[in-house]
């Protein structure tokens, strides 16, 4: 059921449009990431929702009451910025305490409540300390427990982990998953990364220029990208050069081979089309059962998977094989074959 609701939501700075015609239905308990690059507008859309922004035109609803010309402080909203927001002269139990205070809650409610909050966050041991004693990570989960003690019924997180250490991201992004799922908070989280985005949403909303280019799940997003934007800012994308030999039964031309794809085609036999590859949908192969042959520029071990990048015809493909220790990764120079696996082909719509 909806519980956070966009509907047309727009703004302008000035003469400039930052925020297209934002839709969106969040459900109660949803887990969704606005993903997209510096300047297309999370933020904006972030502190509309929170208030700290007056929509040009459009309505905010939450629990199905409108929210659009409320204050900050009554919408019942948390919020986790991208770093260093704690009170620097308030001890972490203050800083967790601080919106109960505010809200006029009895002191030994609130020393309960913050008590279950450090916990939480499993920094019980650390709440006399002040945040110039506390790690970035430290910072940011005392900084999810002071935007959660209130029970908001909306938690929003601007880039909260962009100026922590790549370990540090990745084990805080997992516990700040495990929290919200624990307490079934519907939250939306603002990130430019997408490996970010992919590994803890339950959906994605991937973001150009102040617009919802596509909405869907972390496993839609990447695997069915419907904007060339949006297949080429989530993940790694190769593009083939294509000829349509029979539309009615998705049959293409790659090069030399006949391939059948997964795709309705919406163009005529004869006509060029573009389609995109994963590096995961590639493998190695003999040159005469590949699918595109050329020579090796590049081959990166990266543990777990090698990236081969193989130059076809003056085009860079790049694919992703799994690691076999028993056998060597290919080497730059070497004439390799790649067969492509049809049914992961992507068709760009132009
Ligand atoms: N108060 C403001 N006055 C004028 N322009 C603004 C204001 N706030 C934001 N903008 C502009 O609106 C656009 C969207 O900004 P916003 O901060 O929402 O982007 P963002 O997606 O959060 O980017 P980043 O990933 O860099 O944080 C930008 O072009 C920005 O310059
Ligand atoms: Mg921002």
């Amino acid at each position: 059921m909806t519980f956070l609701k966009l509907t047309n939501l727009k703004k302008s700075f000035g003469a400039t449009q930052v925020v297209h015609d934002f839709n969106m239905a969040i459900d109660k308990g949803e887990f969704i990431s606005f993903l997209g690059p510096s300047g297309c507008g999370k933020t904006t859309v972030l502190r509309m929702i929170a208030g700290f922004e007056t929509p040009s035109a459009g309505m905010i609803e939450i629990a199905g009451k409108d929210q659009t010309s409320l204050k900050p402080n009554q919408r019942n909203i948390g919020m986790v910025f991208q770093a260093y927001a704690l009170f620097p002269n308030m001890n972490v139990a203050d800083n967790v305490a601080f919106g109960l205070k505010i809200a006029g809650m009895p002191r030994a409610d609130i020393d309960k409540r913050v008590k279950e909050m450090l916990a939480l966050i499993h920094l019980e041991h650390l709440a006399e300390r002040y945040p110039y004693q506390l790690s970035g990570g430290q910072q940011q989960r005392v900084a999810l427990a002071r935007a959660l003690a209130p029970k908001p019924q909306v938690l929003l997180l601007d880039e909260p982990l962009s100026a922590l250490d790549a370990k540090i991201r990745v084990s805080l992004r997992e516990e700040i998953r495990q929290i919200q799922q624990k307490l079934g908070i519907t939250t939306v989280f603002v990130t430019h990364d997408q490996e970010e985005a992919l590994s803890i949403s339950d959906r994605i909303v991937v973001m150009n220029a102040g617009k919802a280019d596509q909405i869907g799940t972390p496993f839609e997003i990447y695997n069915r990208p419907t904007t060339r934007f949006v297949a080429s800012f989530v993940g790694t994308l190769n593009v083939l050069d294509a000829v349509v030999t029979d539309q009615a039964a998705g049959i293409v031309k790659i090069g030399e081979k006949t391939l059948k794809i997964n795709e309705q085609i919406p163009a005529a036999n004869g006509s060029p089309l573009q389609l995109a590859m994963r590096p995961e949908a590639g493998s190695l192969a003999d040159p005469s059962d590949a699918t595109i042959a050329g020579t090796v520029t590049s081959s990166q071990f990266l543990g777990s998977v090698i990236r081969t990048r193989v130059d076809v015809g003056g085009k860079t493909v790049s694919f992703d094989t799994f690691n076999d220790p028993g056998s060597a990764p290919p080497v730059v120079g070497a004439t390799v074959g790649v067969k492509i696996d049809p049914s992961a082909l992507i068709l760009l719509a132009e």
